[in-house]
């Protein structure tokens, strides 16, 4: 089959530039990447669209095409729209009817339309709307993160909504995502948790039903690890890894409990994260810190818990509360901190640690998909868990109640305490556990696995009798008129606030 993924924010190059370092270039490249390129190797041909660039900030994306070392079949195109410059894809929606427009035109000139098109982000999904407007080609949506809920977080109301559309422009959001939703020949989620909360949101009312109507259109799926650079087996980095770990332990930790497990934070700095229940555990329980120190991970710094005050200001925030929780509880001597940069440094510590018999623990407020757990695992590091989201679906299977991980209440460091101690002892279990965990990602959270579930989902999608797609494109979209001058009642009424629904 042919297809082409629609993905108009970040952009791609063979040399992943930019990915971590700016908020368009996060997570969904790397689906979008890994996904195209486990379909190549099955068989497909794949070409990845997104926007040309030609901006001397922002080199690597002026060529139209481009290509992955590693894939023949895998094009990158860029087809430009809303001129030259880097735009962060806020700043995309206006564009996207011009953006489209190329699209077929590109193809026109190859004489060859893709066969199915699959969609990522709202701005990715207006565009499929728009094309197969024009085209009649099918296509998938894939949400990754919806405004709806982006909304919720950043606590929208009539108060605020001017100056957050303003700034995020969530009308243009949210009516793109119901247009992709109610157009979409399938929608794709990571979790069913996804699919029945987030989509059923009052926002999308009236667009899509994820547990009526429309349920048939949904197809959970979901991503993989990569396992080119989450494995088990040793790497290159794994020797100078070790040493950075050892230096910070010999630093931090005084000679008696130098050769104890760790237990092993490595999110980002979010207070959403929660690292500090984690530290609340320690705190509480004298038997878990009698069998494990507890490692900081951050970014940027060799001495993270000493040298804060080189953080920004919301980092240095979350390890501030951090000190304050060890010195109230004489904490120091059981916990160190040091640095990882980048994704294969953190595996081979991933491996490191695990050599220790350690765990990894991720004890979010709420985690939407949960990768960064099933990339320790996929090391051989045993994790444990926050119970809210889509861990408590990875972490244990349904059917047979096996458990892959253990699942914690991130509000109750007793039970954070709980559950990494069921981890670490007695070593048959961390054992048992490190096995499940290899296990459940080669069996289940592969981008192979990812990929077959993407072609059967869109084989089925290219015949179904279409009952969808009622939603008019506000004339706005496509043909847009100057930014803000879009109704902003639009977005509160379907938003609620102006009902206080
Ligand atoms: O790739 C980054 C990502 O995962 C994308 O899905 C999206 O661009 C972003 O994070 C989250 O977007 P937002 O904050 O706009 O919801």
């Amino acid at each position: 089959m042919h297809i082409a993924f629609f993905n108009p924010q970040g952009n791609f190059d063979p040399a992943d530039s930019y990915w971590t370092q700016h908020p368009d270039f996060g997570g969904q490249l790397v689906y979008v990447k890994e996904l195209a390129l486990a379909m190549a190797a099955q068989g497909h041909r794949v070409d990845i669209v997104t926007r040309r660039i030609i901006d001397p900030n922002w080199r690597e994306f002026s060529a139209p095409i481009d290509r992955y070392p590693d894939s023949d079949a895998v094009r990158i195109i860029r087809v430009p729209c809303g001129g030259d410059t880097f735009l962060p894809k806020e700043k995309l929606w206006a564009h996207l009817a011009e953006w489209v427009g190329n699209i077929v035109a590109f193809y026109a000139q190859e004489d060859a339309l893709p066969e199915f098109v699959t969609t990522h982000y709202g701005d990715g999904g207006l565009a499929g709307v728009l094309f197969r407007g024009k085209t009649g080609v099918r296509f998938s949506f894939t949400g990754h993160s919806l405004g709806a809920q982006k909304m919720d977080k950043l606590h929208a109301g009539a108060e605020n909504l001017a100056a957050l559309d303003a700034r995020y422009h969530f009308t243009e959001r949210i009516f793109a995502e119901r247009l992709a939703m109610n157009h979409a020949s399938m929608i794709v989620t990571s979790t069913m948790q996804e699919k029945r909360e987030q989509y059923a949101h009052r926002a999308y009312r009236g667009a899509v039903d994820p547990l009526g109507a429309d349920e048939d259109r949904f197809v959970v799926i979901p991503p993989g690890v990569n396992r080119r650079v989450f494995s088990p087996e040793p790497g290159e980095l794994d020797a100078a890894i070790g040493e950075r770990l050892t230096a910070a332990i010999v630093r931090d930790i005084p000679p008696a409990r130098r050769r104890l497990p760790l237990v092993l934070l490595s999110s980002r700095l979010d207070p959403k994260k929660n690292h500090i229940g984690v530290v609340q555990a320690f705190a509480e329980s004298a038997s878990l810190r009698a069998v494990a120190n507890l490692a900081i991970v951050v970014r940027g710094v060799d001495d993270p818990l000493q040298q804060r005050a080189q953080l920004p200001p919301a980092e240095r925030a979350i390890l501030d509360e951090i000190v304050r929780v060890l010195d109230e509880n004489d904490l120091w001597g059981a916990v160190t901190s040091f640095p990882l940069n980048n994704q294969h440094e953190l595996a081979a510590a991933y491996r490191r640690a695990a050599a220790r018999k350690s765990v990894f623990a991720l004890t979010a407020h709420y985690e939407p998909f949960g990768l960064a757990p099933l990339e320790a695992m996929s090391c051989g590091l045993p994790a444990v868990v926050t119970r809210n989201g889509g861990p408590s679906e990875s972490m244990i299977e349904l059917s047979t109640r096996k458990k892959y991980g253990i699942l914690v209440n991130p509000a109750d460091p007793a039970d954070i305490a709980r559950g990494l101690m069921a981890a670490l002892s007695p070593l048959s279990a961390w054992e048992t556990l490190r096995a499940a965990g290899i296990e459940r990602v080669t069996s289940r959270y592969t981008w192979e696995r990812t990929a077959a579930g993407y072609i059967d989902a869109i084989s089925a999608a290219r015949h179904r009798v279409l009952q969808h797609g009622t939603l008019a494109i506000p004339p706005w979209f496509s043909d847009p008129r100057p930014e803000n001058s879009i109704p902003l009642s639009e977005l509160a009424h379907l938003y609620g606030t102006n009902t206080g629904n």
